[in-house]
């Protein structure tokens, strides 16, 4: 398999940073296609932990070159202060990272946006985003106010660009109470501030069409790392509390210009329970003790905004619902070592709304506030899953897990995690 997809199944958080830097042994290239400095993907070295947001996850691994595709945001500033980290840390970027000379760009304008969106909402209309100015970044993309990365390199239309940008944010931000002060741009100084940071990051611009495509051709092995979860797609998530990206695998044709043929196969990445960072629906959100319980064991707080994550029981039938929209060939199931303390492990099968049962997700936001969960009890294992290295060593209770998992979703599982360390892989052997 030359091109391999790996997205998460879920609302993000699944361990794609692990399952990406563990899958990187062999391959040459790994590639971002969507989202922008929202995502926080953990790679766990040794007793060394890197936080990633822009930078693919294969860029710990030597020689691996790594692709920011058209697809994704990019914030010049977020992205150079992780190359400087990186380089502190021992890893170097130079000539193995190429950023897309139509990647669009974000400014401090979309960030105060986003923000102002979040603190100046109405109840129920808040989303906690990341304030990473994800949204308004793509709104400019969509609207065609955008300001591209070879538009940088570009004086005259930069300047245009940014003067119309800053002059209607401006009236728009100053006239609202918050943030507070009220916001104003210098579109002078922004234009020469970005024209410094597009001098920084010249060296890694590239037309990564042809360099992914050439990459192909030549039969190199390519994984493309999605970001956020199928359930946070523009589209098919929980609109609106998603995010402003598809997160699909098909975001890949258009996020980095791969034709829907390149993708020899699709993996996802299943968190053997649920969370969500941020507001919107989560029927099998457990508010109380044993969402507290998962979330100091599985150390769920966010890695781009430290915010505690909420916590609850695996849903089939939303991952059922993004096991069908990606495409998803095989999973890998993460974080099992989380529930070893778990007495009964709980898994939602199926809605009702009202007196219906219902098997999909609704798109009706009311609808799908109003799902119950029905659940499927199964006995938890209360053993330790540490250091287990093959999937006949995990406890009986922890099989069957996987097991009744494979079946409900239909999907094989060929990598279980039970740990943060590179090491803490099981390997599933073939079976009948
Ligand atoms: P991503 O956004 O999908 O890359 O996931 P994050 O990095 O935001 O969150 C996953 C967290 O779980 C990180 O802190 C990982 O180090 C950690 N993690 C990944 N796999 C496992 C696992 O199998 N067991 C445990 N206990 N932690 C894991
Ligand atoms: P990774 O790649 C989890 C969530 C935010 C918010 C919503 C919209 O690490 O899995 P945005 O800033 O994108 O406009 O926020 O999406 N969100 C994520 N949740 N993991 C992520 O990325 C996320 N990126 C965005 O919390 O609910
Ligand atoms: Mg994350």
């Amino acid at each position: 398999m030359t091109v391999s997809c790996v997205v998460g199944v879920q609302w993000g958080d699944e361990g794609k940073g692990k399952v990406i830097d563990f899958l990187t042994r062999g391959v040459q290239w790994v590639a971002r296609f969507q989202g922008g400095a929202n995502a926080g993907h953990t790679v766990v070295v040794g007793g060394d932990e890197f936080i990633l947001h822009l930078i693919p996850s294969g860029i710990l691994h030597p020689g691996v070159r790594c692709v920011i595709g058209n697809g994704v945001v990019v914030d010049p500033r977020a992205l150079l202060a992780e190359i400087d980290e990186l380089g502190r840390r021992g890893v170097r970027v130079d000539g193995r990272l190429l950023v897309s000379d139509r990647a669009h760009v974000v400014f401090p304008y979309h960030k105060a946006m986003d923000s102002l969106a979040e603190s100046g909402a109405g109840e129920g209309q808040r989303l906690g985003t990341t304030r990473r100015g994800i949204g308004p970044a793509y709104a400019d993309k969509a609207r065609r106010t955008g300001v591209r990365v070879a538009d940088l390199y570009d004086r005259p239309v930069l300047e245009a660009c940014l003067r119309f940008n800053v002059r209607e944010r401006n009236a728009l931000l100053g006239s609202l109470a918050d943030p507070r002060p009220p916001y104003h741009e210098d579109p002078d100084a922004l234009l020469e501030e970005y024209r410094g940071l597009a001098e920084a990051l010249r060296p890694y611009v590239a037309d990564t069409v042809a360099e992914v495509h050439a990459a192909v051709e030549r039969g190199e092995t390519v994984l493309l790392e999605g970001a956020q979860g199928t359930l946070l797609d523009i589209d098919y998530g929980t609109y609106p509390y998603v995010t402003s990206s598809n997160t699909v695998a098909g975001a890949v044709c258009t996020g980095l210009g791969l034709p829907p043929r390149a993708i020899d196969r699709v993996v996802g990445v299943l968190k053997a329970y649920s969370t969500r960072v941020g507001e919107g629906p989560f029927p099998t959100e457990e508010p109380g003790g044993l969402g507290e319980h998962l979330r100091a064991r599985g150390g769920e707080y966010g890695a781009t905004t430290g915010r505690p994550r909420r916590c609850g029981w695996l849903d089939a039938v939303s991952v059922r619902h993004a096991l069908r929209l990606d495409g998803v060939d095989e999973l890998v199931l993460t974080k099992l070592d989380v529930l070893d303390e778990v007495e009964t492990v709980r898994v939602c099968t199926a809605y009702r709304l009202g007196d219906r049962r219902v098997d999909h997700v609704p798109a009706a936001r009311s609808d799908l506030a109003a799902v119950v969960p029905v659940y499927e009890d199964l006995p938890g294992w209360r053993a330790t899953t540490d250091g287990v290295e093959r999937f006949e060593d995990l406890p009986r209770e922890a099989r069957s897990y996987v097991d009744f998992l494979e079946r409900l979703l239909g999907c094989p599982i060929g990598l279980i995690s039970v740990g943060r360390r590179r090491d803490q892989v099981i390997v599933r052997g073939a079976r009948d």
